[in-house]
């Protein structure tokens, strides 16, 4: 086994084969470049569970407008990383480093530490970085990854003043188009934008694509790439790779968990001195990458009592070693858990509900992001809705269980 570039295991290497995402990727570049010559702003919106490439896919955009344009300034930022205020801090120093070419100035002002310690807000910053854009007639193209922690660090002003640059322009000076890539894991941007700026960004279809979950299939495939980028030389059965694709595919974490697994299993296997990585690697690698410990989204505390037995059943189907279940095997599930617990509990009874209102439990689960559902419609048996995976971290059965059992415990205490 022979590694050539061990870049390529990291958390920032941005792979040459993107895989699947390609088609996407150049999609969202030809939007925005139809934009570009026609000089008008444009908004897009990428979201998609952790691990289904939207970091690689803006990385990759990025890189190809810094070298496509001229007078177009393009930056990239991590709102998950750092806060809102450091964003624009950092926005300004690259936007003064791109204008002004003279170093020693923007060594000494841009990049002084006391920059900080000025006291202004950060729209002041913005302020100045849109009328010197202005002024020099370029243009800016801004990625904001995991743009839901802005609002949730209260940076809602950044959103504001770029939304709506023309209320904080200079008189008689135009408006540079702005140009806004925003990803997140959420599916719906109007969980978490403040109203008064969703009427400002373009939230129509148009503007927005969703990154589904990984087939294993897929991330099979994305292993196989990766592993041609890193290693020279290595001996990985197919049959541990699809291990490793089962697993990232059940606990939705896509390509991310699958990657990590890849890395250090490799690193256990040369550890030990094997010339193969095999099945005891990859568990060993398994233990160490806890898969609940990747999960940050909602917490069980948010989930009503029938949700979290909804949960439940759906966790009992899946684990069946099934990849994907059916909103009827679910709700059959869900009816018996009712009776099952329905003995110890009596209140647990009154949470039974007929067929529509089931259905509407579920659309309601998934408008949460807590799970992953597709209809079909059509065919001999009308329409089908797949469940194929939980977004929180109850992937484990029996953690599951101990959640329900301290509610119904609590119901009991209510109730008697
Ligand atoms: N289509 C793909 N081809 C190759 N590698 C991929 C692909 N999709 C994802 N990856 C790899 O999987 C890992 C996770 O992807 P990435 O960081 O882009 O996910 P993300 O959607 O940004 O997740 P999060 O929401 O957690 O930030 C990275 O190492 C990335 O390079
Ligand atoms: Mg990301």
């Amino acid at each position: 086994m022979n590694i050539k570039d061990s870049e390529a295991l990291t958390f920032e290497y941005i792979p040459d084969d993107i895989s699947v995402r390609k088609e996407a990727y150049e999609k969202i570049i030809s939007k925005f470049e139809n934009a570009i010559e026609r000089k008008e702003k444009f908004f897009f919106y990428i979201s998609g569970s952790t691990g289904t490439g939207k970091t690689m896919v803006t990385k990759k955009i990025e890189t190809h407008f810094s070298k496509k344009y001229d007078n177009l300034y393009v930056s990239y930022y991590n709102c998950a990383r750092i806060s809102p205020y450091d964003t624009i801090l950092e926005m300004y120093r690259n936007v003064m480093k791109y204008i002004v070419k003279d170093e020693r100035f923007v060594e000494n002002i841009a990049f002084s530490p006391d920059l900080k310690s000025t006291g202004y807000s950060g729209s002041v910053y913005l302020k100045d970085i849109l009328n010197i854009l202005s002024k020099k007639e370029k243009s800016m193209f801004i990625i904001l990854d995991d743009v839901k922690e802005i609002f949730v660090k209260n940076g809602k002003d950044i959103f504001y003043v770029l939304s709506r640059p023309m209320e904080f322009m200079r008189e008689n000076s135009t408006i540079p188009p702005i140009y806004l890539l925003l990803t997140s894991q959420k599916s719906t941007i109007q969980t978490f934008l403040p109203e008064d700026i969703q009427s400002t960004i373009q939230n129509t279809p148009e503007h927005k694509i969703t990154f589904n979950n990984y087939t294993v299939e897929e991330i099979v495939d994305i292993l196989k790439a990766r592993i041609k980028e890193a290693f020279s030389e290595i001996d990985i059965a197919d049959d541990a790779l699809e291990e490793i694709a089962i697993l990232s595919y059940k606990s939705n974490l896509n390509a991310r968990y699958a990657i990590d697994i890849l890395r250090d299993s490799y690193d256990i296997a040369s550890t030990e001195g094997c010339s193969s990585i095999d099945i005891s690697h990859i568990r060993k690698a398994m233990d160490i990458n806890d898969v609940n410990a990747y999960h940050d989204d909602i917490g069980v505390d948010e989930l009503t009592d029938t949700q979290l037995l909804i949960l439940l059943a759906i966790t009992r189907v899946l684990d069946n070693k099934k990849l994907k279940t059916n909103s009827v095997d679910v709700e059959n599930e869900f009816n018996k858990i009712i009776e099952e617990y329905g003995y110890r509990v009596s209140a647990v009874q009154s949470l039974k509900v007929s067929h529509p209102t089931f259905l509407s439990y579920l659309k309601k689960l998934k408008d949460m992001d807590v799970i992953s559902m597709k209809t079909y419609r059509g065919g001999l048996e009308g329409t089908t809705t797949v469940i194929d995976s939980i977004m929180i971290p109850l992937y484990d059965l029996k953690k599951i269980e101990e959640l329900v059992e301290d509610r119904i415990r609590r119901l009991k205490s209510e109730t008697s």
